[in-house]
C-alpha cells in the first residue's frame, strides 16, 4: 500500500520506518522537508519520501495523523480536505493542552463528552477515520516485545472496512486489536494517553503497555 504519514516528530518518524519495513511505500509529510531529523529519517531508511503535507495527503491511500493535537485543524488544511476522501485514515493524535499535568495527569482541551477524533471526523466528513497508536509510547508501537506477552490496541471508528485494514496492520505490527465501535469511544480511548503517561512522569516509568484480559 501507498501509506502518507502527516507529521515529522518521533510518531510520523516511527511509524514511518515500520510501514516502509514492512513493505509499504510511505511518504512522510512535514512543512520543512530540510529540518535536520527529517533528512536523518530519509538516509537512515532508504526508499522513504519526504513531501509537503499535500503532497503526503495525495500520495496515501492510507493516510496516518500524526502531528500534535492542537494543530490537527491547521494541518488537514495544508493538506487539503479532499485528499483524504474515502480514505482510511489512521488516527493517532492526542487532544493534549498546552499547560502542564497535574500530579502526572496531563491535561486536554476536550471533555469527556467530545474527542478530538469526533472533531476530525466533522472536520472531514468523508474519511474513514479509525483511532489507533495514541494511548502507547512510540518505542512501542513496532514490534512491541513484552515479557507479559502481545499488547492490546484499543482502536475505534465508523467504517468497518476501515478498521479491518487497520486491524492488518496492527497485526503485522505485532498487536492484538480491540475494536471499541463507533467514533464516540474515542472520549474513551484518548484518555488512555493520560493513564499511560502517569508512571512516566511521577516514577519515569515508560516501558508499558495496556492488555485487555477475557475470559
Ligand atoms: N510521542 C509519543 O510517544 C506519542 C504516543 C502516542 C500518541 N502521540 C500523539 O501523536 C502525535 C504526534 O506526536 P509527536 O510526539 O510525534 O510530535 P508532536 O510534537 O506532538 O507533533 C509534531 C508534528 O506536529 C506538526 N505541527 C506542529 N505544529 C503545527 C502547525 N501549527 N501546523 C501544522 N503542523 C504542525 C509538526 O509539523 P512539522 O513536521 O512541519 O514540524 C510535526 O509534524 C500527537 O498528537 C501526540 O499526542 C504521541
Amino acid at each position: 500500500m501507498k501509506i502518507g504519514v502527516l507529521g515529522s516528530g518521533i510518531v510520523g518518524r516511527v511509524l514511518a520506518s515500520a510501514f516502509l519495513n514492512e513493505g509499504h511505500s510511505v511518504m512522510l509529510g512535514t512543512r520543512n522537508i530540510s529540518k535536520e531529523e527529517v533528512t536523518k529519517w530519509q538516509t537512515e531508511n532508504s526508499g522513504g519520501l519526504l513531501g509537503s503535507f499535500q503532497e503526503t495527503a495525495q500520495f496515501g491511500e492510507i493516510i496516518v495523523l500524526a502531528v500534535s493535537g492542537l494543530a490537527v485543524e491547521d494541518a488537514i488544511t495544508l493538506a487539503g480536505k479532499e485528499h483524504f476522501f474515502e480514505k482510511t485514515v489512521i488516527d493517532a493524535t492526542n487532544p493534549i493542552a498546552a499547560v502542564p499535568p497535574d500530579n502526572g495527569v496531563l491535561k486536554f482541551f476536550t471533555t469527556l463528552e467530545d474527542s478530538l477524533m469526533e472533531r476530525i471526523q466533522q472536520i472531514l466528513p468523508d474519511a474513514r477515520l479509525v483511532k489507533a497508536f495514541n494511548s502507547v509510547g512510540n518505542a512501542f508501537m513496532y514490534k512491541p516485545d513484552f515479557p507479559g506477552g502481545t499488547p492490546t490496541m484499543f482502536i475505534c471508528g465508523n467504517d468497518d472496512g476501515a478498521k479491518q485494514k487497520v486491524t492488518e496492520i496492527l497485526t503485522s505490527f505485532g498487536w492484538e486489536t480491540e475494536d471499541m465501535g463507533k467514533a464516540e469511544a474515542a472520549r474513551a480511548i484518548e484518555p488512555l494517553c493520560i493513564l499511560w503517561c502517569i508512571p512516566g512522569f511521577i516514577r519515569n516509568q515508560w516501558t508499558h503497555a495496556f492488555k485487555l484480559l477475557k475470559m
